[in-house]
């Protein structure tokens, strides 16, 4: 059943951007001379930050991108060294705002992008030595403090001069950025943007399979789209919560259409509507529908039409079928 197939096989991509809550901290509120001190001082720096942000989108140039650093750790230690709550929860999101910026103005994110790629193709001796798509903060840690030699060999030979400087300048720093997560345990959003770097090959390889199973819907091989689905799975591991929604019903479309049973169904209903309308009018639910997509809208239907015209085996998982397909062509 091609329609049912191309409801299917939207274009989904993983869009993952949660925005994680600054931590809640234990400080107390902060005084009015405390607010003071952060709405004068401390804002005089986030404005330098803003103006410099808003001066250059694209090419920044690097003394540019230095005045911003120095913007950042004037507000940090700014905000920081009021001990109150409000002031700690600007450190926090400045903090993050800063690791984001600094994190596309040292090119460290198209650096990235080249090294999941080397990963995920296994070309690299050393790469694979090491578990840097590992699905927990504390084993990615490890890779990337046992593997800095291998990643930073890795970052010399394949990226800019910025990366390479903003490696070399904090490493424990970009340890932090890439593997703590905040406070109440969420991805922050530049580990989430980390994340999609890191599932982009995965992602692309889904798409290609995708088209080729959409541009052959050859009924004889067998597709194991579930597998793959579980490869996206384990990828976007820590920061899965950010697109379990999405995920869950790409996979779901994915077991739908390894159903070869329910396809094959679906498949030779359609078939027979096309070469003979007629022949389905036995059937007292048809009378009024009149396409396949119309019987796709109509459960109870649907499942009296394969009844009669497949084997059971094709039944077997109806349900289950039935919701994601409801789920994909309501959209
Ligand atoms: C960087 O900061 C210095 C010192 O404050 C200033 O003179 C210079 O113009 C700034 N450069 C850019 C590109 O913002
Ligand atoms: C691995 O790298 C070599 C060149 O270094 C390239 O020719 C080959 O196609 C790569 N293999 C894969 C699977 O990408
Ligand atoms: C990228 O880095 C790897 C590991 O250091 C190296 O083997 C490879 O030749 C580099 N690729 C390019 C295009 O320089």
């Amino acid at each position: 059943m091609t329609e049912i197939v191309r409801s299917l096989l939207i274009f989904i991509c993983l869009f993952i951007n949660t925005i994680a809550e600054p931590s809640i901290s234990n400080f107390q509120e902060c005084s009015p001379k405390e607010i003071v001190i952060s709405h004068g001082k401390c804002s005089l720096y986030v404005n330098e930050l803003i103006f410099l942000s808003e001066e250059y989108n694209e090419d920044v140039p690097m003394e540019a991108v230095n005045n911003m650093s120095r913007a950042c750790q004037s507000i940090t230690s700014c905000f920081g060294g009021l001990q109150c709550l409000e002031s700690q929860k600007n450190k926090e999101l400045y903090q993050r705002k800063c690791d984001s910026v600094q994190l596309k103005n040292f090119d460290v994110e198209s650096c990235l992008m080249l090294f999941y790629e080397e990963i995920y193709e296994k070309n690299s001796s050393c790469a694979s030595k090491y578990d840097f798509t590992a699905k927990t903060f504390q084993q990615k840690r490890e890779a990337f403090t046992s593997g800095k030699s291998c990643f930073l060999d890795f970052v010399k030979n394949n990226c800019s001069e910025r990366a390479q400087s903003y490696m070399k300048s904090d490493y424990d720093h970009f340890l932090d950025v890439l593997t703590v997560p905040s406070e109440n345990g969420m991805c922050t959003p530049v580990q989430n943007t980390i994340t999609k770097i890191q599932c982009v090959p995965v992602e692309r390889k889904v798409l290609i399979k995708m088209l080729g199973f959409s541009s052959s819907l050859d009924k004889d091989t067998d597709q194991h789209l579930t597998a793959t689905c579980q490869e996206i799975v384990d990828c976007i591991q820590p920061c899965s919560s950010v697109e379990s929604e999405g995920i869950n019903k790409l996979c779901g479309n994915f077991e739908l259409l390894d159903d070869k049973e329910f396809m094959d169904c679906a498949d030779k209903i359609e078939t027979i509507h096309n070469e003979n309308k007629e022949k389905l009018s036995g059937y007292k639910c048809m009378s009024g529908l009149d396409s396949i997509k119309t019987l796709t809208k109509n459960r109870d239907c649907m499942k009296e039409v394969m009844k009669g015209e497949c084997d059971e085996s094709a039944l077997k998982n109806f349900d289950r079928n039935w919701k994601i397909l409801d789920d994909a062509l309501s959209h």
